[in-house]
């Protein structure tokens, strides 16, 4: 069920709005043409009673004027791509939560000064806006409070730049809200064997070719690492490709993502303790992002050739699984001693990365909740990144930066990786504690050849949002579907 919503974005309204939205900036009103003097006094009387900064992210519905939304935009000095989403995010979000809304007008201060472009600027809003208005409904019953979908239309389109970037943040709106959908389910209806079924059907209607190694197939395939975990559980594990070919044809290298799906993580033999244990249905969210990122290059027509490699598990204690102490072989020949079962993720993007180096790709990312040590490290503000590419690391900083999903560097010097080493076996799966996310990421190294630029995001403290806020819906978040769209379409690697 879909509410529609117009959103006109003009200068000056014409005809009928219900709510007209406005920014704050400093504690001060921006443009408002449309207000009447008497209006604005008493719009600038309440802010000041109020104390309403309009700190990135907070909303209002000031009482002395009807029909208006303050949506506060931070500092001036201070303004972020990631701010300037938030507060569209919340504004989304109170659009939504109001209910009866159809029509409203956003007043584009025209004469604000703002570091970065006017069209990037209504990409990220409109953006920002459906995923603020996004609520996982599928299991409330009785009253459902539907979807709300944003239309945006209006003087300021007439600018093409402006009307690019507007009609290309629907379409990825509308794709990370399908994929999200999938992302929020829980366990109990999503294992790896669903996951699997649903991400071939989303991918079919993208043009996409799917292809999926199933137990079996994985046996032949030599993925010791990933069938060690995949073990644990009644229901099996498997592997999915999914491939874009380009619009430029296949003259040029693709672009890998390997996402972790770990369906459910319960640590396995080494058991996490119960609470919050719910939490762990999201540890597929770095397949949902390697989804939505191949989705996001299909849809957006990238001329770049983009792969995805998506490791589907559960990580189960069944009488099958692996225990502390044993040794496994990856698809590269290495062998890996398992000390703790709950640092599963690593060892099933081993034989992904594996899988996805032999294609020769340009250059290979992979996204994974691997680590509660990053949370610890950088909260819930950034992802974390290490690599062995300097350049390639920097260029996805960039496209975090532009599109407000922030990545923060660690060092992945070759002095950690003596924490890694087996006492029986190449390697072992767990490190002595201490930087647990570079050693995460030092691990992974090991499966991905000399020469091939690489890249490792823990988004362990961004992908999902624990609870209610102003600015989204609990959930997934899908970050960082819309950077690696971002980084895709503007990367020379491999050119
Ligand atoms: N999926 C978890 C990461 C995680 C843990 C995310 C807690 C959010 C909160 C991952 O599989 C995991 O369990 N990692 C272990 C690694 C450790 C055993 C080396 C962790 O972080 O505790
Ligand atoms: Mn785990
Ligand atoms: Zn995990």
């Amino acid at each position: 069920m879909s509410r529609p919503f117009e959103f006109h974005w003009t200068p000056k309204p014409s005809g009928r709005t219900d709510v007209r939205l406005m920014l704050v900036r400093d504690g001060r009103l921006l443009g408002g043409p449309s207000l009447s003097g008497g209006e604005r006094k008493a719009l600038e009387a309440w802010l000041k009673a109020a104390e309403f900064k309009g700190k990135a992210g907070t909303v209002a519905w000031p009482q002395t004027v009807a029909g208006i939304l303050l949506a506060g935009i931070g500092e001036e000095k201070e303004f972020h791509a990631a701010r300037w989403r938030r507060a569209w995010a919340a504004a989304g979000r109170a659009l939504f939560q109001a209910g009866a809304i159809r029509r409203a007008a956003f007043e584009w201060p025209v004469e604000t000064r703002f570091p970065i472009e006017t069209a990037e600027l209504a990409g990220l809003a409109a953006e920002a806006m459906d995923q603020g208005a996004y609520s996982f409904e599928r299991y409330r019953t009785g009253s459902s409070r539907g979807a709300c979908a944003f239309e945006w239309t209006g003087a300021a389109l007439a600018a093409p730049a402006v009307r690019e970037a507007v009609r290309r943040a629907e379409t990825v709106s509308a794709t990370l809200r399908e994929v999200r959908d999938i992302a929020n389910l829980p366990a109990n209806e999503l294992g790896p064997m669903e996951l699997a079924a649903r991400t071939r059907k989303l991918a079919r209607a993208a043009g996409l070719t799917c292809k999926v190694w199933d137990t079996a197939a994985l046996n032949q395939a030599k993925c010791g690492a990933l069938l060690a975990v995949a073990k644990g559980s009644r229901r099996p594990g498997c592997l999915i490709r999914l491939a874009y070919s380009g619009r430029r044809g296949g003259r040029l290298k693709p672009l890998a993502v390997v996402g972790k799906a770990v369906t459910f993580d319960s640590g396995g033999i080494s058991l996490k303790p119960g609470k919050n244990m719910e939490w762990m249905k999201y540890d597929k969210s770095g397949g949902m992002a390697a989804l939505a990122a191949v989705l996001l290059a299909a849809r957006l027509k990238l001329p770049r050739p983009v792969v995805a490699y998506i490791p589907a598990v559960e990580n189960m204690p069944g009488g099958a699984a692996t225990r502390p102490g044993d040794i496994v072989t990856a698809r590269n020949g290495k062998t890996i001693e398992v000390l703790n079962t709950d640092a599963e993720g690593r060892l099933i993007l081993a034989d992904a990365l594996t899988m996805a180096a032999e294609e020769k790709p340009a250059a290979i990312v992979d996204i994974a909740t691997l680590t509660g040590a990053v949370i610890v490290a950088l909260g819930h503000e950034a992802t974390a990144v290490v690599g062995n590419d300097d350049r390639l690391v920097l260029d996805l900083m960039l496209s975090g930066e532009a599109t407000g999903e922030r990545l923060w560097q660690l060092p992945l010097w070759p002095e950690y990786d003596e924490l890694m080493k087996g006492a029986f076996a190449d390697l072992r799966n767990i490190g002595d504690g201490s930087a647990g996310t570079i050693t995460g990421g030092s691990f992974l190294k090991a499966f991905v050849p000399q020469g091939i630029p690489w890249a490792h995001l823990d988004i362990a403290g961004t992908a999902w949002l624990e609870k209610e806020a102003a600015h989204g819906a609990p959930g997934a978040t899908l970050v960082p579907a819309r950077l690696l769209a971002d980084w895709a379409a503007r990367t020379d690697f491999g050119r």
